[in-house]
């Protein structure tokens, strides 16, 4: 399914260096936060894995004070160090692997070993992935430390080479992520919209909030490669990315609340199409969605979505708030668009 298959590992170090200069200095200790976000319209497969870029345009809602703040200094001694949530975390695992790896796009040859330090706002129950975040104030805090001052198109491009929902993750409210056009992915970066919507709500409903079976990236992959429901993906998801924004610009909830929720279950579908089959959603996910649509058969005008993992996520208006945690009790409301 890929336009193209890139697997010279130096083009992300060429993207990096285009932006950055050739010596880095950390001039001091910095620090950044990032909102995490749920995209209404969804990114699902990638037209080049090195780069990492998108086979479809994507849109999200910034989840307000639930994010990452992230602090960078210079590392006591010649090794980085990664801490998360005021644990410090071995070298070899995982999360401080992926960190590191896109510190040394940034540092490339230099010696410069760091400490990040990151916490993360985002409640551990709700289970919510916090790569977006994390990744997305990473990046907003290594432009601080080393003074590089680059424009948040720039950063959001750079983002994208920790996780792809990351270069949504540098504004607040809604983002929309261009796929782009061009093969070395300059043209791949998000940008706000200027659409305030003061009356919008998102709310998660918890129903797995341990790590996930298995990564977005992977089940992403693993899609792409082997579910048939996927050729009809990436036209559907574009035109989907068009009509959600369409919908936002007329401020036409009905709309927009459909077409999030059909284009979520349509990725799910995907998913279940592959083989083997992919299932993030656990049967609590779909009585979280059974409740809702006999909610939505008496009038009340709330939608789903959901991730690569099993919590539901509400879809809104402040006037059906006080239904919502009465109805949904477990559920987190967020107003996306209340001062951080
Ligand atoms: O880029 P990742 O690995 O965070 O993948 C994001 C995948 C979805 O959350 C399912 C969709 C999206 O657009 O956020």
């Amino acid at each position: 399914m890929t336009e193209r298959s890139l697997t010279d590992p130096t083009l992300p170090s060429a993207c990096f260096a285009a932006h950055l200069p050739k010596r880095l200095s950390l001039r001091q200790p910095a620090a950044a936060y990032a909102p995490s976000n749920i995209a209404l319209a969804k990114y699902w497969g990638k037209r080049d894995y090195v780069l990492n870029l998108p086979l479809n345009s994507s849109l999200s809602i910034s989840l307000a004070d639930w994010g990452s703040h992230t602090q960078i200094f210079p590392a006591a001694t010649a090794c980085d160090e990664v801490w998360l949530n005021g644990e410090s975390l071995p070298l070899d695992s995982v999360f401080t692997q992926k960190i590191i790896s896109f510190l040394n796009f940034f540092r490339r040859e230099q010696m410069l070993p760091l400490r990040v330090e990151t916490v993360n706002t985002l409640p551990t129950a709700a289970g919510l992935a916090s790569s977006a975040s994390g990744f997305a104030a990473l990046t907003l805090a290594l432009d601080k430390a080393f003074n590089l001052q680059l424009s948040h198109s720039v950063l959001s491009m750079l983002a994208r080479f920790g996780s792809g929902s990351a270069t949504r993750s540098l504004w607040h409210g809604f983002v929309r992520w261009d796929r782009g056009e061009k093969q070395d992915g300059s043209d791949s970066f998000a940008r706000p919209l200027a659409l305030d919507w003061p009356e919008f709500r998102i709310a998660i409903v918890p129903v797995d909030t341990g790590p996930k079976s298995r990564s977005s990236r992977d089940g992403m992959n693993h899609t792409v490669a082997t579910s048939p429901l996927f050729q009809t993906w990436p036209a559907q998801a574009e035109a989907d990315c068009t009509a959600v924004h369409m919908a936002l610009e007329a401020r036409d909830f009905a709309t927009l609340g459909a077409l999030s929720e059909a284009n979520a279950l349509a990725l799910h579908a995907t998913m279940m199409a592959a083989r083997p089959a992919l299932c993030y959603l656990k049967p609590q996910s779909w009585s979280v969605l059974e409740q809702l649509w006999a909610a939505r058969e008496e009038g009340h005008e709330i939608y789903a979505t959901m991730d690569a993992g099993a919590n539901v996520k509400l879809l809104f208006l402040s006037s059906e708030e006080s239904f919502v945690r009465h109805n949904f009790s477990t559920a987190s409301v967020i107003r996306p668009f209340d001062q951080p």
